[in-house]
């Protein structure tokens, strides 16, 4: 019996532990790693309603105005309450903007009734959309105001660039997967954005052609601040990233108007790691430090 029994339970163990290993590997694109309130979709299953067709948009660089089921209207308020004014999300236009972008827009159909949940979601190729708090926490601290450019690192499924050409004047976005990037091109232009330009690349050295960025987003983890990023800051311009292994520390990198950077430490996270030349020029914390002299850490 003592004989049967012990392999069963080391095969569970091992079960367990591959299980949980596979969860953390899909949730851990963009998350904040303290303990949260997670806010389960309701029990009943969210009718999946055919797209509404669009309506021509009020201004060419708005998105049109779509009819949606009432169910996500009233998740998408549920979560900004819950999820982002309970915790330290103030800025009355990001929470303005995070209750009007319709996220399950940006998620596959199998994903749509969990997209105003608590946590990151797959959007495939082993790639996350972020948990809602993070979008908000980032563009938050990225303060993006109405006449701002704005460079968007990791395009994903596109909704942090959407949420960012609501609060700018244009946003330029780069996805390194280009499936990932024909998609979100495609999903960006039916839902109306006119003022984001998606394309396919590595986002290590910017996008030079559009410089200088009022704000610059990275949604992929580097193991330390990529100088292009820096170099093509705006005076007065700020670069929101996470930095580092797991978990990775998010980070608010502040141009002064004299060209001088600032580097405030904000929280531990997990993302994605940062793909292409970020890998192959990982640094060891003196080698950054070399290379981005007169930052103030931990401000
Ligand atoms: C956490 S996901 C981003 C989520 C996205 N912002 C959204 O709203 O859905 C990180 C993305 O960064 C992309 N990525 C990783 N390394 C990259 C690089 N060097 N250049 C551009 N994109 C990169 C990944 O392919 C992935 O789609």
């Amino acid at each position: 019996m003592e004989s049967t029994l012990r392999p069963t339970r080391a095969r569970l163990l091992v079960l367990g532990l591959l299980a949980f290993v596979a969860g953390l590997a899909v949730f851990s694109g963009g998350l904040i790693v303290w303990p949260s309130k997670m806010l389960e979709s309701d029990a009943e299953d969210v009718a999946q309603a055919a797209q509404p067709p669009s309506e021509p948009a009020a201004q060419a660089d708005q998105p049109a105005a779509t009819a949606e089921p009432e169910v996500y209207v009233q998740r998408r308020r549920d979560m900004v309450e819950y999820q982002l004014r309970a915790r330290d999300i103030t800025d009355p236009r990001v929470l303005e903007v995070m209750g009007r972008v319709p996220r399950h827009r940006f998620v596959s159909e199998e994903q749509q009734r969990r997209a105003y949940e608590d946590h990151p979601l797959p959007i495939g190729h082993d790639q996350t959309i972020s948990q809602p708090y993070i979008v908000a926490l980032m563009t938050q601290l990225a303060a993006p105001k109405p006449g701002d450019r704005a460079l968007d690192i990791g395009t994903g499924s596109g909704y942090q660039a959407a949420i960012l050409a609501e609060l700018c004047k244009e946003v330029y976005s780069i996805e390194i997967v280009q499936p990932l990037a024909e998609t979100a091109k495609k999903r960006l232009a039916q839902l109306g954005y006119r003022n984001i330009t998606v394309r396919s690349g590595d986002g290590y050295r910017g996008w030079p052609e559009h410089a200088p960025f009022d704000v610059i987003v990275l949604a992929a983890a580097p193991n330390h601040v990529p100088q292009p990023l820096i170099d093509q800051l705006a005076p007065g311009g700020r670069l929101v990233l996470p930095v580092g292994g797991y978990p990775q520390q998010l980070t608010l990198i502040t141009k002064q108007a004299d060209g001088t950077v600032r580097r405030r430490t904000i929280a531990p996270v997990m993302f994605v790691p940062m793909t292409g030349e970020a890998q192959r020029q990982r640094k060891g914390p003196a080698d950054e430090k070399r290379s981005n002299p007169g930052q103030d850490n931990n401000l």
